[in-house]
């Protein structure tokens, strides 16, 4: 009996030649292998075939690749319809419809049309370890995921199944990373780590909507600007389609048998089941018209007051805030400092980190009326806009005199209703959450993590060094308190976080 060849001679087949198939097939073929793309749909193999020589045509007038690469590309590509032609793979990946029957027919068919094949699927959703079950090798079933686009996205999750063979994990792990790819092990689970973390980015904006605390595009403008997220929830669920997004949610929800922290939207339900599926159907949470996204600037922009701000007085740390101290200080700011429990005071005014807790409730424990919170930033000297909230007893002008103070540093003050955890520190808080969950179920390491969503949702920085920026005791402190005020398990912290804390505190 032969064996498992995966390396740089290995032939490649792919099985489906949609969105995802030919994208993998012009990836394995760029990298030097012969491959074979099949598909049981007239005309999908020729359309793939004429896709893969466009997208290269285009590398070459960019000067990306030569005419030489592309033409040894291109012959390197073997189309066909007859699955018998599949034979002399040594690795296929399937990228067919996502349903488990067809996939496990194909998967029969292949072990017996090959001698000694590993087969991977390329499953969004479908547990490896269900895909193996009942096949003559289960332990050469393994997932291949890639993002689409496949030819441009880096990341690829290398996912081991109950019975996957782990030699053969390892070698497809160094193939792709041969291939240019950020490859990562997962153990097979829903979602994988992708499409698991990620929920939380939808899913909180799609709440603090629901909940009136503000609109899509201050909810947009405020993560894009203090989380540096190329793109806000709803412009990404927008360009996603709000029905695959959704059926993403709806799949991961029943999962993890309706756990609270995937819940998904009546909202995303309602835009999807009215055909508002985003770009594609030329409007969804914004309006599209050619290269226009209207509503985009839409945003709750507080205009400053007048009011002259030349000394302000700062109580104890503000955690990851105090990068404010020398901006206010470069502006021509007096900043006397004092011990305290962590807040700016300027007139009559506190102005507080968010810790999870609504403005309103610091207002209703100081006895103070004019308590404003203001969101977490990655970085506060770049960042072009500050989010604040105002407790629900501020007297007028609060607001437009913390305005005028950020305006001192060259910022914009976006204000959303008095909410726990404003937008980004809750939505960051609940992303470092189901980055910790997916650690502890010993889906994948931190590290890993990191590089998942960095490079497969383009993240500018992954959970966990958001989570060292941070500090595990702020992220503790605004889970429970937002566990607190909703009375909502969905916002429990995770085991992995609360050891963390025991160890930080104890050191
Ligand atoms: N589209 C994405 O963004 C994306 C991202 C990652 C993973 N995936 C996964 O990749 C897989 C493919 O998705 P896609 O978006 O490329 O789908 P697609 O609809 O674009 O392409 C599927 C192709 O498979 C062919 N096909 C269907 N049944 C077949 C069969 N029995 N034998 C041979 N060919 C068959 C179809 O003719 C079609 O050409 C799915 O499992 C999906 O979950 C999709």
């Amino acid at each position: 009996m032969a064996s498992l060849k995966i390396d740089s001679n290995s032939i490649v087949g792919i099985v489906g030649a949609g969105i995802m198939g030919r994208g993998i097939a012009q990836v394995a073929a760029k990298a030097g292998h012969q491959v074979i793309l099949y598909d049981n749909w007239d005309g999908a193999v020729g359309n793939a075939m004429k896709i893969n020589e466009k997208e290269l045509s285009r590398l070459v007038e960019k000067g990306k690749i030569t005419q030489e690469n592309k033409d040894k590309t291109i012959s390197l590509m073997k189309p066909t319809m007859q699955i018998n032609d599949l034979a002399p793979c040594d690795l296929i990946i399937e990228a067919i419809i996502e349903n488990k029957e067809i996939k496990q027919d194909i998967f029969k068919q292949l072990e017996d049309i090959c001698e000694n094949v590993v087969i991977a699927s390329n499953t969004s959703s479908i547990s490896i370890s269900a895909l193996a079950n009942g096949l003559k090798k289960p332990e050469n079933i393994i997932g291949i995921h890639f993002f689409n686009p496949a030819p441009i996205m880096k990341l690829v999750e290398i996912i081991y199944g109950l019975q996957s063979d782990r030699k053969i994990i390892d070698d497809v792990y160094n193939l792709i990373s041969s291939w240019g790819k950020k490859a990562v092990y997962v153990k097979s689970s829903p979602g994988f780590i992708v499409n698991r973390i990620a929920r939380p980015f939808y899913a909180e904006a799609l709440r603090i909507y629901e909940e009136g605390v503000s609109n899509f595009a201050t909810i947009d403008e405020s993560i894009r600007t203090s989380g540096k997220f190329r793109m806000g929830p709803f412009e990404l669920m927008d360009l996603i389609g709000n029905d695959t997004n959704y059926s993403v949610t709806q799949s991961t929800f029943d999962s993890y048998y309706q756990d609270p922290r995937f819940k998904p939207s009546l909202t995303q339900q309602e835009f999807y089941q009215a055909g508002l599926l985003g770009r594609k159907s030329g409007k969804g949470f914004y309006t599209y018209e050619e290269r226009d996204q209207l509503g985009r600037d839409d945003t709750n922009v507080v205009k400053a007051s007048n009011h002259k701000i030349s000394v302000i007085y700062v109580y104890g740390s503000l955690g990851v805030a105090d990068e404010l101290i020398p901006l206010f200080k470069k502006a021509g700011v007096k900043v006397i400092q004092n011990d305290g429990s962590g807040y700016i005071e300027f007139n009559d005014i506190k102005l507080f980190l968010t810790n999870g807790k609504m403005a309103s409730e610091i207002s209703q424990e100081l006895h103070e009326k004019n308590i404003v919170q203001f969101d977490i930033n990655i970085d506060y000297e770049l960042t072009s806009s500050i989010t604040i909230a105002t407790s629900l007893l501020a007297q007028e002008h609060v607001s437009e005199n913390v305005a005028a103070l950020f305006e001192k540093i060259g910022k914009k003050t976006l204000e959303v209703k008095d909410s726990p955890a404003l937008i980004t520190a809750r939505t960051i808080a609940m992303l470092v959450n189901e980055a910790s969950s997916t650690v502890t179920n010993s889906v994948c390491d931190e590290n890993s993590v990191d590089i998942a969503m960095e490079n497969g949702v383009n993240y500018p920085i992954g959970p966990f060094k958001w989570l060292n920026k941070l500090g595990v005791g702020s992220i503790i402190t605004i889970l429970d308190n937002l566990e607190v005020f909703y009375k909502d398990t969905r916002y429990r912290a995770d085991r992995g976080l609360l050891e963390k804390n025991i160890i930080d505190r104890f050191n």
